[in-house]
């Protein structure tokens, strides 16, 4: 089988599951991890025969495709703001909502004379998963001095191996925020992805996030959604600095209602914005 042809193949095992344009990516993802094939060379090598040993292995990884299983996970890695992370089925596998966030904090510290002239930035990530948000701000913010939580020790372990693979330092501590009864140190910046998916919710995500992706990252019970705001937003309230901001990526159907629970919590100058699919999904807000 030539490479065209194993294009064909692959399209053709796929469509029932995939829209083309998914199958085409997944197809040049596949072409570079297994075969070390850039998509630009594709057209200069169509005609190449590929040997069975790697037909083989490109036939497993449809296999789990057909499966619905994440290609990140297949392959143990994804791109994020431009960097590479490893995943795991330990770490949610980061979203192009929480490069959004990601990119308002960068361009927020830029913009603030004060936080700016630091030396050093405080920064704290509350459930850091494959620590993408904390290594970003870390690998693109010189001054950051970054701490990062997670309750899970094997979450923790990838994002110790994804602060090594992007050349930074970040002090990474396992915790169950819940129950902390204070943060210990002030940060000028605090940052939190936390679970937020309500149980009732689950009809609407697809299968490859069911079946693979972490419960404890996504998941809240429906009685009390907002439970990772309430607390992280008390205990910032005595470890943010004056000068500094709480920004947390949210549920899109309870914007106003998590705008609500950190103005009753005394916060000010709240800001709610969407992502690049009009849904609200990220807060901004300081102390005073
Ligand atoms: C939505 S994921 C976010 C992961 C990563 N920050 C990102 O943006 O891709 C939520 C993370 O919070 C962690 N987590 C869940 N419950 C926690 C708790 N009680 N204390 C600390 N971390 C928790 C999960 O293990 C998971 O890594």
């Amino acid at each position: 089988m030539n490479l065209l042809q194993l294009e064909k193949y692959f399209h053709q095992r796929l469509k029932a599951n995939y829209p083309d344009s998914e199958i085409e990516n997944f197809f040049f993802w596949t072409l570079e991890e297994i075969l070390g094939i850039q998509r630009i060379d594709f057209v200069l090598q169509k005609n190449n025969a590929v040997d069975y040993q790697n037909i083989d292995r490109i036939k497993k990884v449809i296999q789990r495709l057909r499966n619905e299983e994440p290609i990140q996970y297949i392959f143990g890695s994804t791109e994020f703001y431009g960097l590479l992370f490893n995943v795991s089925t330990d770490t949610l596998i980061p979203r192009p909502e929480t490069e959004e966030l990601v990119e308002w904090i960068i361009e927020t510290v830029k913009q603030d004379e004060y936080l700016s002239s630091l030396s050093e930035l405080r920064i704290l990530d509350i459930g850091t998963g494959t620590g993408c948000i904390a290594i970003t701000l870390t690998k693109l913010i010189p001054s950051a001095n970054t701490t990062a939580v997670d309750i899970s020790k094997n979450a923790l372990t990838v994002a110790e191996s994804n602060s090594a693979l992007n050349e930074v330092n970040v002090h990474f501590v396992i915790s169950n925020v819940l129950e902390l009864s204070s943060l210990e140190n002030e940060f000028d910046i605090i940052v939190s992805n936390p679970p937020y998916v309500r149980n009732s919710e689950k009809i609407e995500i697809k299968n490859n996030v069911l079946k693979y992706e972490p419960d404890t990252a996504l998941f809240v019970e429906d009685d009390d959604p907002l439970l990772f705001y309430r607390k992280i937003g008390k205990l910032s309230l005595d470890s943010l600095t004056n000068n500094g901001y709480l920004f947390f990526e949210i549920n899109q159907y309870l914007g106003e209602e998590t705008v609500d629970l950190l103005s009753k919590l005394g916060y000010q100058h709240i800001e709610l914005r969407k992502d690049l699919f009009g849904n609200d999904r990220m807060i901004k807000c300081r102390l005073s």
